[in-house]
């Protein structure tokens, strides 16, 4: 950690109270000069740090800018030891972090980006991640699990980032089958699970589950392809205040906690209640080009009533002539 992170961290920690150059100078064992520096840096990127004689440093207001130091200490104080790392721009947070294993980074970490550049979502779709208004972040993990249980990481993701995102905003959150994030009947957040199988015995390497949020609307709008179905958190003129640093904190702590305790589903409980399916009719959306299929009995698959979500996150279905089937994975539209 910089000092100037170490600097911010501790001016966080104790906004109610003035710090003294040398008392941080000397909890952090660097130079007052460095401390001096430090403040200077801060105060550039937008954090109002008061400096009053005598007494020291107080920081009155933090801007809305990714620290890492900030999120791994809130995750630390949760109990999970895990490096987070943010970045200015990226391609995709997913595509950096592959990267990184590729470059032999072997550990768990967390990496942020301010913006992605070509943010990549499900069935080869973009996600559109500009500066500043969203949150890209993705984790790497080494679960020890086969490539099919791996799946029901982007449902602990959905489960965890609901429950975080209600917390925070005090919003209604509702998840859309497979791992949609709803807001006000919009699509506020997607989640890109991605992992690496090895071609000798079929483990599973490593997993990466990117998460993208839309925190605030992105000034002069959501794109034309996307703006019907594309919708932010927050509408209004919110206090902004490190505010997107509170969310990435709560929503991955939650995500590690389900993540820890895994065999005990925790998060199914939180996936169902919140799922928009069950009980309605739905259309399955079938790949481009396809035939859209018929039961044994001929009636056509295209359009089924939700009952339930099983354990295993399948979208259990009925068709008209009250044949069943487990969906597990695919893409459904719903009249709300
Ligand atoms: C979807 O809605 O289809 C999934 C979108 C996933 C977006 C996130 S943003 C962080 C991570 N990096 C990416 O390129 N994609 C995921």
């Amino acid at each position: 950690m910089t000092v100037k992170e170490q600097v911010l961290l501790l001016l966080e920690k104790q906004r109610d109270r003035a710090l003294s150059g040398e008392e941080l100078a000397g909890q952090l064992s660097v130079t007052r000069a460095a401390v001096w520096k430090a403040i200077k840096s801060l105060q550039k990127d937008g954090y109002a740090i008061e400096a009053v004689n005598n007494k020291g440093y107080t920081l009155k207001k933090a801007p809305d800018i990714l620290s890492a130091a900030y999120i791994e200490q809130n995750l630390k104080k949760a109990g999970f030891a895990i490096p987070v790392k943010t970045e200015r721009i990226v391609s995709s947070t997913n595509t950096v972090l592959k990267q990184y294993v590729a470059q032999g980074q072997e550990a768990d970490m967390i990496l942020l980006a301010e913006e992605q550049s070509g943010g990549r979502g499900r069935r080869g779709r973009s996600f559109y991640s500009p500066e500043g208004t969203g949150l890209y972040m993705s984790l790497l993990l080494h679960p020890k699990m086969t490539p099919e249980e791996a799946a029901m990481l982007t449902t602990v993701a959905a489960a965890a980032e609901a429950a975080a995102l209600e917390r925070i905003s005090g919003l209604d959150v509702k998840i859309k089958w497979v791992n949609d994030v709803w807001i006000r009947n919009k699509k506020i957040s997607g989640i890109l699970t991605e992992g690496s199988v090895s071609m000798e015995d079929g483990h599973l390497e490593y997993a990466i589950v990117g998460i993208g949020i839309n925190i605030y609307e992105p000034e002069g709008g959501f794109p034309e392809e996307i703006k019907d179905v594309a919708g932010a958190v927050f509408t209004n003129d919110i206090s902004r205040e490190n505010l997107r640093n509170r969310i990435a904190s709560e929503v991955l702590c939650q995500f590690l906690t389900y993540y820890r305790m895994l065999p005990q589903k925790a998060y199914l409980e939180e996936y169902r209640k919140r799922s928009i399916a069950i009980g309605k009719q739905v259309k399955i959306i079938q790949p481009e080009g396809a035939k859209i299929p018929e039961t044994e009995n001929g009636a056509s698959r295209e359009h089924a009533l939700v009952i339930g979500i099983d354990d295993q996150c399948h979208l259990q279905v009925q068709y008209d002539d009250g044949t069943r089937e487990s969906l597990s994975n695919g893409e459904i539209s719903i009249k709300l």
